[in-house]
């Protein structure tokens, strides 16, 4: 904080390649990213925005062998399917890379032989189900029997689903493998882990040197500092991962978490080699003037704020350290929790085949669960659609641009500062005065209060063609009328800068139309700060955000409903 930073590395939290993007996974990590990468690289900020899917972890092979295709099968397809999605809501990655790829296996290797060779992990026996039949430990996920408090037979490996009752998985009778049914063994096994109170000392202090952070995020981690940090197993008994890089390790690969988040070292890696400069991703990890921004869902905060720290921490080299961690809220859908397994969700594909990207963002970013869990509703996207998006923003854009086209030739007016009325003057103050309170809220990644903000410039313009009616003074006064289409050009290129990162598609056809040069995303904050002057050409305005009817939204709302019928 205060520090002056050269440059911002931004990441999401890596999607499980395990299935399709929902709205859940939008709100929380990815559209939040995206919006705060945008303004970054729209004020002309040196910006890396990295991700990609995470794709090792029990549920991968699970799924694999349920579909009867390879692992690596498996999160090749998903990733693809992820990344076009990611692409069709506008997710501006610079790199979307997988952590199956070998540049990952190298990368997060190296960093625990780095560890490894300093002595920081420790060494630990336990006992885990092991099945004879098929030569292999089992994970808790692949584990049922019968339950040795009421006596079901289908209980989890350390839960009742019947009864409810949690018990030490070595209670479990007649323990057998969900695949096969072949019946399971303890037998003792080796595993490394990261003695993290080891770390506690540090990372509390580094901690309270982020007092900026959000609350969600230092509450938590306070609470974990209370009740003693725990040794972290950081390899598994499994055949999907990242190989343990020791001798006599076979059959052990890294737990999921320890490699996913060096999986944004390894894209960042990856970004540098395909750009033909494969040294440039140091200056990205181990340069103290980068700034490095995670954001994740609460689910995720353990993960980012201390684990991973602590790895970067532990590495001999000067890793940087997340200088914060955007932790967000979970999106409720219809007033009820997001269930995957019931198919209570919203999906990403499914959504783009019938809508386009800008309503849902905008939608989402104005619900945004930054500091509570939010609610989404197909009413209310609807509603945002049409009575902000639409009418506040688009009809304003095209009544002025078809008004100038038909009436000035498609050439902004003769207007000029000297001339203002103290109306005209009074708009643009307090659309100014809106801009740089909306640079503020970015600033502080409050992107549901810039919003409003911006919604707020919208009305400003919407009141100001009201007032100063240039449908009227038309008839009058061709001056005036004129002075008056000059203001609201001014407020139309204030407010496509702040509602750019939002909505980008849209945006980017506004900027085209008021006849800007620099690409919007690479500074075009300086060139939107600046008067456009009388005479330019403006383009041909379309109908940017359409009017989204009942029948287009009821058959959403009727699907869900199924659902909670069904249940
Ligand atoms: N795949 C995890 C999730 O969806 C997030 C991993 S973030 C990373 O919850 F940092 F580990 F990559
Ligand atoms: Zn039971």
């Amino acid at each position: 904080m205060g520090k002056n930073f050269k440059r911002t590395l931004v990441t999401s939290a890596l999607p499980y390649a395990n299935g399709e993007i929902h709205l859940g996974h939008l709100a929380g990590a990815y559209l939040p990213a995206d919006i705060y990468v945008r303004y970054l690289r729209l004020r002309g900020e040196d910006v890396l925005y990295i991700c990609g899917s995470d794709e090792y972890g029990v549920p991968i092979t699970l799924t694999a062998e349920k579909q009867g295709i390879s692992p690596k099968e498996l999160v090749d397809r998903n990733h693809e399917s992820i990344k076009r999605s990611f692409a069709g809501f506008g997710m501006s990655f610079d790199n979307f890379s997988q952590t199956s790829r070998e540049i990952h296996t190298e990368t997060s290797q190296a960093f625990f032989k780095d560890l490894h060779a300093q002595g920081l992990f420790r060494q630990k026996t336990t006992d885990q189900f092991y099945s004879p039949g098929q030569n292999r430990f089992l994970a808790d996920r692949y584990i049922e029997g019968t339950c040795p408090v009421c006596g079901d037979e289908n209980a989890r490996g350390d839960e009742c689903e019947k009864c409810t009752a949690t018990y030490n998985p070595s209670e479990l009778i007649d323990p057998r493998s969900v695949l096969d049914n072949s019946p399971l063994e303890l037998r003792p096994t080796i595993h490394w882990f990261l003695p993290l109170g080891d770390w506690q000392e540090k990372l509390s202090a580094y901690i309270d040197s982020h007092p900026e952070w959000k609350d969600n995020v230092k509450q938590y981690c306070r609470g974990y500092f209370d009740s003693g940090l725990q040794d972290r197993a950081v390899t598994r008994d499994l055949s999907w991962g990242v190989p343990v890089p020791l001798p006599d390790h076979e059959g052990k690969v890294f737990y999921v978490w320890f490699d996913a988040p060096i999986g944004y070292i390894s894209a960042t890696r990856e970004w540098a080699a395909e750009k033909g400069d494969a040294e440039a991703w140091r200056t990205w990890w181990l340069d103290d003037e980068t700034r490095l921004v995670h954001f994740i869902g609460k689910d995720n905060i353990f993960f980012h704020a201390m684990m991973f720290p602590a790895v970067l921490m532990a590495h001999s080299e000067n890793y940087i350290l997340p200088d914060n961690v955007p932790a967000n809220e979970f999106l409720n859908l219809e007033g009820q929790k997001l269930s995957t397994s019931k198919g209570f969700a919203v999906w990403l594909p499914e959504y783009l085949a019938k809508f386009s990207a800008d309503p849902l963002r905008y939608t989402l970013a104005r619900n945004a669960p930054e500091t509570r869990d939010m609610n989404f509703t197909w009413e209310g996207f609807q509603a945002r659609n049409n009575n902000e998006l639409g009418n506040n923003f688009g009809n304003l854009i095209n009544r002025v641009f078809t008004f100038i086209h038909k009436y000035f030739d498609g050439h902004v007016p003769q207007w000029s500062e000297a001339d203002l009325t103290d109306l005209d003057r009074a708009a643009l103050d307090e659309v100014a005065a809106d801009r740089e309170k909306w640079t503020a809220q970015m600033a502080k990644f409050e992107v549901k209060a810039a919003l409003e903000t911006a919604f707020h410039a919208g009305q400003v313009g919407n009141r100001y063609f009201d007032e100063s009616a240039p449908f009227k003074s038309r008839k009058t006064d061709l001056e005036r009328c004129g002075q008056s289409l000059g203001v609201i050009i001014q407020i139309l290129r204030q407010l496509c800068l702040m509602l750019a990162p939002v909505v980008p598609f849209g945006m980017e056809k506004l900027w085209r139309w008021l006849g800007m040069e620099t690409d919007l995303w690479q500074g075009g904050w300086d060139e939107g700060l600046r008067n456009i002057p009388a005479g330019r050409t403006l383009g041909k305005p379309e109908i940017l955000y359409p009017r989204l009817d009942d029948e287009l939204i009821q058959p959403e709302i009727d699907r869900l409903r199924g659902l909670v019928a069904d249940d």
